[in-house]
């Protein structure tokens, strides 16, 4: 494909100022941006040197933390099978990072570090393709098994964001290796296989951090559901206008993000934003809502978002445990062996998509979910 024929006019927003029209015919900027099929990257391809205003985001006033220097808890998983004090030593950390933060780093995780490299690449090449290869692979219909493209709710969020994604679905049903993207191939079935193993791992120590027995969340079929995001985060001429991911909590149990060099990932924490820096050899594990809700309000689901930068393109992978994609009638609510007089059940059950319909009706603004599936409080002399 030639970058050249998607020209400004025809796919961006950019606003001459001499013939601006009082109207501005936002669905039609979306159309015709998304028919290009080239994502945001083909924008950045063709050379333009303004952030198109569908891509405006409204910011909020949460300054990213300078002064006092807080990070995120990093988690050496090193010593998880040594014995018994080890593991709880961990297990105890994994709790509270649950708890506080709704993420953490893990180092020594079992993933090697060729696989993680490789992966990465693997997203990299499947973005910077030429955008015919990719184009066969566009779609908004998620249940393909792999689906591009820029932005899944591009047409309900109120802005667009500076990105471009591949969602492959890995299991339960794995797919076969023609189906996924020739350029990827091999790695996103060896890397899915590992995060899987991962997932395993870290669903034991957060049923232990719990208080339950280390199979209980992948009994619950936690682990049963994996959906695969690469995202490509392209250069912006503008950084300070829109964002790579608005600000948004991950909808599933558990995601195990990859994250490239570059950084832009930041985590919403007492008010603050605070970045998540790119650490070699880690991986990035955050809590989704739906465990939030099973563990009732033990473990927190946390806001986070991406910003952009006008240096270096930015890779990510992120691995959701989900059952979203396949259909599961399992209910979900607070889990009974956490319950007593005294922590009462905060929200009511639901089926991971019942939960995920309700998500996607809000238009994607980035507010919870959560409070929908609220119980209301027991009046006095409730039981
Ligand atoms: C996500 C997400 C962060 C990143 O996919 O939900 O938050 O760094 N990704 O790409
Ligand atoms: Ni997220």
């Amino acid at each position: 494909m030639d970058y050249s024929l998607i020209t400004k006019s025809k796919c961006t927003d950019e606003e001459d100022p001499t013939t601006r029209k009082p109207e501005y015919d936002r669905l039609s900027k979306l159309k015709s941006f998304d028919e290009t099929r080239a994502g945001v990257k083909g924008l950045v391809d063709s050379g333009i040197k303004h952030v198109p205003r569908m891509f405006h985001h409204q910011f909020e006033n949460n300054s990213v933390s300078c002064g006092i220097q807080v990070s995120i808890p990093i988690i050496d998983l090193e010593k998880v099978k040594q014995n018994r004090t080890t593991r709880e030593e961990i297990v105890g950390k994994v709790r509270n990072a649950s708890k506080t933060w709704g993420f953490f780093q893990v180092l020594n995780h079992g993933i090697p570090m060729n696989v993680m490299e490789e992966m990465k690449d693997g997203a990299r090449r499947f973005f910077e393709q030429d955008v015919e290869s990719k184009s066969r692979f566009f779609s908004r219909d998620y249940t393909k098994r792999v689906v591009y493209n820029s932005n899944f709710d591009l047409y309900s969020a109120p802005a667009a964001k500076w990105r471009d994604t591949v969602v492959c679905s890995m299991a339960p049903d794995p797919p076969k290796p023609e189906e996924l993207p020739a350029v990827f191939r091999d790695i996103m079935l060896e890397y899915s296989k590992q995060v899987m193993n991962l997932g395993y791992l870290l669903f034991e120590l957060l049923s232990e951090a719990l208080g339950l027995n280390p199979d209980y969340l992948k009994d619950i079929d936690c682990a049963k559901g994996l959906v695969m995001l690469s995202h490509y985060y392209p250069i912006c001429p503008q950084p300070e206008l829109t964002l790579g991911s608005s600000k948004h909590a991950d909808n599933g149990f558990l995601t195990i993000l990859l994250q490239d060099n570059v950084g832009g990932l930041q985590v919403l924490h007492q008010n603050q934003w605070i970045n998540v820096p790119p650490t070699p050899g880690a991986l990035v594990i955050n809590i989704g809502d739906l465990l939030q809700l099973i563990s009732n309000d033990r473990f927190t689901s946390v806001d986070h978002r991406v910003v952009t930068n006008s240096a270096s393109p930015r890779v990510s992978v992120a691995s959701f445990f989900t059952t979203a994609l396949v259909p599961d009638t399992r209910l979900y609510g607070p889990i009974k062996e956490l319950l007593s007089q005294n922590n009462p059940p905060k929200y009511k059950e639901t089926t991971v998509k019942d939960f995920i319909t309700y998500f996607n009706s809000k238009g994607l603004s980035g507010t919870s979910p959560l409070p929908h599936f609220k119980l209301s409080k027991p009046s006095h002399g409730d039981k």
